[in-house]
């Protein structure tokens, strides 16, 4: 996914579990447009269930994803498509790309101007960048309470950031200081539905917070877990379900930028 340590993801929990992070990422693909053979570089592709997407549409994408056993799973199921581990900060190719796509992924790359750049890069003259990830204000009740309770267990998690989640404002400076232009943003309450009933904050939990978990034991955790659920119950837990307080951001760029070129 991201530029966490490399095998640290567990790539079957992320397909039996967390299936709706591709689910909702075929809007995205919708977004992107994908054409007949257009090369496309999906960054952060996870176990490639949006890699396959993007070549159901006739386009080659190349998946890229910087943990092992996400890239060793996507090439168990999509044999016919190329997967490379590379850190999303700092990838280079050989040959560009006609778009580069991301779901759900550029939230763990905490070096953004890197990635913008290593996207400039990655894409030819006209390209276009297509993205979704989390923005200003996402997973905030969840982080809030994790934090409140890992810490009241005596460990130190008040400097643990693991994400990057900017406003519309910032990130679009960023891709503009690229020297891209940005025809498209969008930043919005996206409440996300997690699987498995009442397991689901678990599974999140397991999948994605790991990192504020690690100075306790089993079984610390496992209380820990209890009352952060108690703690999130009122505000995520409708009608036997979690809903994961989910904000995105939604961005289209272009590298060359017609409108832009005529002004002045
Ligand atoms: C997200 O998709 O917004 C997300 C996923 C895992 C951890 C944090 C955020």
């Amino acid at each position: 996914m991201g530029t966490n340590s490399n095998n640290s993801w567990d790539s079957n929990l992320y397909d039996d579990k967390i299936s709706f992070v591709s689910k909702l990422g075929k809007d995205v693909v919708t977004l992107l447009d994908p054409q007949p053979n257009e090369k496309i570089l999906d960054l952060g592709c996870g176990t490639g269930d949006l890699s396959n997407e993007i070549m159901r549409s006739g386009a080659i994408p190349l998946g890229i994803d910087y943990a092992d056993s996400m890239i060793e799973k996507a090439r168990q199921k999509f044999p016919n498509i190329t997967f490379q581990v590379e850190n999303g900060e700092t990838f280079r190719v050989a040959n560009q790309f006609d778009a580069v796509f991301s779901n759900a992924a550029l939230h763990w790359m905490t070096k953004p101007s890197k990635v913008a750049e290593s996207v400039w890069l990655a894409l030819r003259d006209g390209g276009r960048f297509v993205a979704e990830f989390g923005g200003k204000g996402n997973v905030q009740t969840i982080t809030k309470a994790v934090k409140e309770v890992v810490s009241a267990s005596g460990a130190n998690v008040s400097e643990t950031n693991l994400w990057y989640y900017p406003s519309i404002g910032e990130y679009a400076c960023l891709l503009e200081k690229q020297g891209f232009c940005v025809l498209y943003a969008i930043h919005f309450d996206r409440p996300t539905q997690l699987e498995d009933g009442e397991n689901g904050m678990r599974h999140w939990l397991n999948m994605f917070a790991g990192a504020f978990f690690t100075q306790l034991s089993e079984n610390q955790k496992s209380q820990a877990y209890s009352i952060i659920e108690e703690k999130l119950r009122p505000k995520l837990f409708k009608n036997g379900n979690w809903f994961a307080d989910y904000v995105r951001i939604r961005i289209k760029a272009l590298k060359e930028c017609s409108p832009c070129r005529h002004v002045s």
